[in-house]
């Protein structure tokens, strides 16, 4: 049988270790893919670190990934061999339970599939993904800038475009690492005045570029007490990795404004008075399925909106990771299967 190359975490907090595989073939359903890129994800630390409930060992991550169909199993349709494919993390939903046919296929009933996490990812040669969580990528966006659209790209996009805020509306994006630098784009893209919130001046001149119309350094000053003077922000979309930074961004909110919360933290504190008081709210948000990548890579590509990349080799597994975990990628880690 052909051999395949993957990372694989051996067990919760176990070092990464690259291994040789079978390729298997895909069953009923599934659509086998030879990976070109896969971006790493802070949420890649669940599988890495045991964060999610009930997730087995061993593991391959990855939820960012482009390659190409390389086999396709029965009953799947719309797909042949050689189209270019991407999948996020939303692994995949059943199509007829009581919360897929309300179009809510995140939350599938029969399935609740998670890339990278209930099944293997995409930090590997191969994967095998179910049909129902593989998205066409369009030609002409090189793998590894449609690699971190998958998961940072759709999720800042499809959070945005959910959030309220419409056209000219203040819209924060706090947090300027891989999700953040992308969140600041579209935020611009889609017409909002867009205020970039990080810690430390030095971010200040990329969050222009990124087209951000204000910069709040929130080490040197209160974010909160900057966005109310600018009016009060519609939507601030956490993407910071502190749920106290999180709780403290919150008094920054305008009437009917909406925190987004997209960070992973454990815990966030509500200050109840301030949201019941201007019919503020705090509403979490997850990346998106299929048909969201669809849209986001379709609005990236006609707006220009690209992930700054830094690109190791599977083999450098490890040292991606930390790289992303450590705070000083700018901005988002891709792996390439080549070398
Ligand atoms: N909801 C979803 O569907 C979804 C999807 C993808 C990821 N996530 C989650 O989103 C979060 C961000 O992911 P990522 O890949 O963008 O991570 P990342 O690249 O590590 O970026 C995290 C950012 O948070 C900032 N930060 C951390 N603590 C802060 C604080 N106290 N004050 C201000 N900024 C702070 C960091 O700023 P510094 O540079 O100053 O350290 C960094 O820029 C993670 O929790 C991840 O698990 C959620
Ligand atoms: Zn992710």
């Amino acid at each position: 049988m052909a051999k395949m190359r993957v990372a694989q975490v051996p067990h919760a907090k176990g070092a990464f270790e690259l291994v040789e595989r079978d390729i298997s073939e895909p069953a009923a359903g599934q659509i086998r893919i030879k990976v070109e890129a896969c971006g790493v994800c802070h949420s890649d630390s669940m599988t890495k670190d045991g964060l999610y409930p009930g997730i087995t060992y061993p593991r391959v991550p990855g939820h960012e990934v482009i390659g190409h169909v390389d086999a396709i199993g029965p009953e799947v349709h719309g797909w042949k061999r050689g189209d270019r494919a991407g999948v996020g993390w939303h692994g995949g939903s059943c199509g007829y339970c009581h919360a897929c046919r309300r179009n809510d296929a995140f939350a599938c009933e029969t399935e609740n599939l998670v890339t990278g996490i209930t099944h293997d990812g995409g930090y590997g040669e191969y994967m095998i993904a179910p049909a129902s969580s593989v998205a066409h990528v369009p030609d002409g966006l090189a793998a590894t800038d449609a690699g971190p659209l998958m998961c940072a790209g759709i999720t800042t996009f499809n959070a945005l475009r959910n959030s309220g805020a419409r056209p000219g509306d203040l819209v924060a994006v706090h947090g300027i690492g891989g999700l953040g630098h992308l969140g600041v784009q579209y935020a611009r893209k889609l017409g909002f005045e867009t205020a970039a919130v990080a810690r430390g001046a030095d971010k200040a001149p990329l969050a222009h570029e990124l087209g951000a119309h204000h910069y709040i350094d929130s080490a040197a000053e209160d974010a909160a007490a900057a966005l109310q003077k600018l009016g009060g922000a519609k939507a601030i979309l956490a993407t910071v990795t502190s749920g106290e930074a999180m709780a403290q961004i919150q008094g920054g909110l305008g009437i009917n404004g909406t925190l987004m919360v997209i960070g992973a933290v454990p815990a966030l504190n509500a200050d109840t008075l301030f949201l019941l008081r201007g019919r503020r709210s705090i509403k979490g948000w997850y990346s998106g399925v299929a048909s969201d990548s669809e849209d986001t890579l379709a609005f990236s590509q006609l707006n220009g909106v690209k992930s700054m990349n830094e690109v190791y080799p599977l083999s450098r597994v490890a040292e991606a990771y930390e790289r992303m975990m450590s705070g000083r990628a700018r901005f988002r880690v891709v792996l390439t299967m080549e070398g």
